[in-house]
């Protein structure tokens, strides 16, 4: 089976990558290094101990992801890249509509072209279609109204999946919505190293707290109406985020007829960011210095999934726990520091 991974040298497409690699599949990763470096891919190889094929290449680019489909006869895609920040996406919505719509419909539409028996196509959504909650947890038939730029174009892309994949015939695609991934993968080597110096999620930051980089976290409000007025959010760690991915694509090859489904991938428990800093203290013994400021803009009070549709169908569920979360976040942020 020839298998595509964009995004694959990013976070969650890297540790990805490694559970696909150490589950037989041969891959092709496919990456531009806007936010992530080749390094990662010498980091893949000496966890899996294989060499791989890496295709440098940006997905807004039309033919070249057509050759590429066709060159290497591609019948599965593991859709990660993609531009993330939403505060990015509010100051430029159209980059973002070019890269994580367009560049989707591309990869959509140019595996739609493949002359085979299956497609199969496994989209990273996200939590943030929902928007608002009107009731929690959020289940993947809660209406979809999601509040940015960003959000917006992983519900075009959604639509837009939904509608190619059911309008023609021997496709599968699944669109997994993710909530909060957080942690590392066991190796320290592969996790969350956004390129800008002031991250913009919670972990990142806290993290370069801990290291000394950044001097204290601001906690973006503490009059919310959660348990200790901070914001509640369902955290998951990203090697079960990973697996996740597996048993979804699991799913999709033992099924005989077409499928489209949306999926939550998340723990189906919410903390609170003051429970997270708590958490990562305690566990890793390290002082986080925070201060409250005031609410950022956007920002929901809580949410966290509806589980039950991913255990019933993918049989899948999450494993690890908060504590180890913040450990492999720190392991990890303590490798990078060595390396530097
Ligand atoms: P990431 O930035 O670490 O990885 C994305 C990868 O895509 C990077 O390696 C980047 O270089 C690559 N990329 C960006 N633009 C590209 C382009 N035009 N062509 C080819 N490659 C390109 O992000 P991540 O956290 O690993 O997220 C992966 C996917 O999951 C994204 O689509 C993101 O929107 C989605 N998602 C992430 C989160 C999260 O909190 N991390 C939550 C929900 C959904
Ligand atoms: C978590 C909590 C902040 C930073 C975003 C996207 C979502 C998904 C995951 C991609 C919030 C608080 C944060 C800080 C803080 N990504 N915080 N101080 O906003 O829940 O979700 O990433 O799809 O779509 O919206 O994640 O990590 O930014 O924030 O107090 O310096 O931490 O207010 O309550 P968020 P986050």
């Amino acid at each position: 089976m020839n298998i595509l991974v964009t995004g694959a040298l990013g976070y969650i497409g890297s540790n990805t990558t490694i559970k696909l690699i150490e589950s037989g599949y041969k891959l092709y990763l496919l990456d531009n290094l806007h936010n992530s470096s080749i390094d990662t891919l010498n980091k893949i190889e000496k966890i899996t101990k294989k060499k791989q094929t890496f295709i440098e290449a940006d997905i807004r680019d039309h033919n070249e992801i057509n050759n590429i489909l066709k060159k290497y006869k591609i019948e599965t895609i593991f859709h990660f890249a993609g531009l993330k920040s939403v505060k990015e996406s509010e100051n430029s919505p159209e980059k973002y509509f070019e890269v994580n719509f367009e560049g989707s419909k591309n990869l959509i539409d140019g595996l739609n072209l493949q002359k085979i028996k299956k497609k199969i196509f496994i989209f990273s959504s996200s939590a943030c279609v929902y928007g608002n909650p009107k009731k929690l947890p959020y289940k993947e038939d809660h209406p979809l109204s999601p509040e940015n730029a960003y959000g917006k174009t992983k519900l075009k892309v959604e639509l837009y999946l939904k509608q190619t994949s059911l309008s023609n015939t021997n496709w599968q695609a699944i669109a997994l919505r993710y909530f909060n991934p957080i942690g590392a993968h066991s190796s320290g080597f592969l996790g969350d190293n956004p390129l800008n110096d002031t991250p913009e999620n919670l972990m990142p930051y806290i993290s370069r707290v801990a290291l000394g980089k950044l001097t204290h976290l601001e906690i973006f409000g503490s009059d919310y109406d959660t348990n200790d007025g901070t914001p509640v959010r369902d955290y998951i760690h990203i090697e079960d985020l990973a697996e996740g991915h597996l048993a979804a694509f699991n799913f999709l090859k033992n099924k005989k007829n077409d499928v489209y489904e949306e999926i939550n991938l998340g723990k189906g428990k919410g903390y609170s960011v003051l429970e997270l800093v708590e958490t990562f203290q305690k566990i890793n013994k390290i002082n986080i210095p925070y201060e409250f400021s005031k609410r950022r803009l956007g920002d929901i009070s809580k949410y966290y999934a509806d589980v039950e549709k991913s255990k019933n169908l993918l049989g899948w569920k999450t494993k690890k726990t908060l504590e180890e979360m913040c450990k492999s976040s720190w392991e990890f942020e303590k490798k990078l520091k060595e390396n530097e």
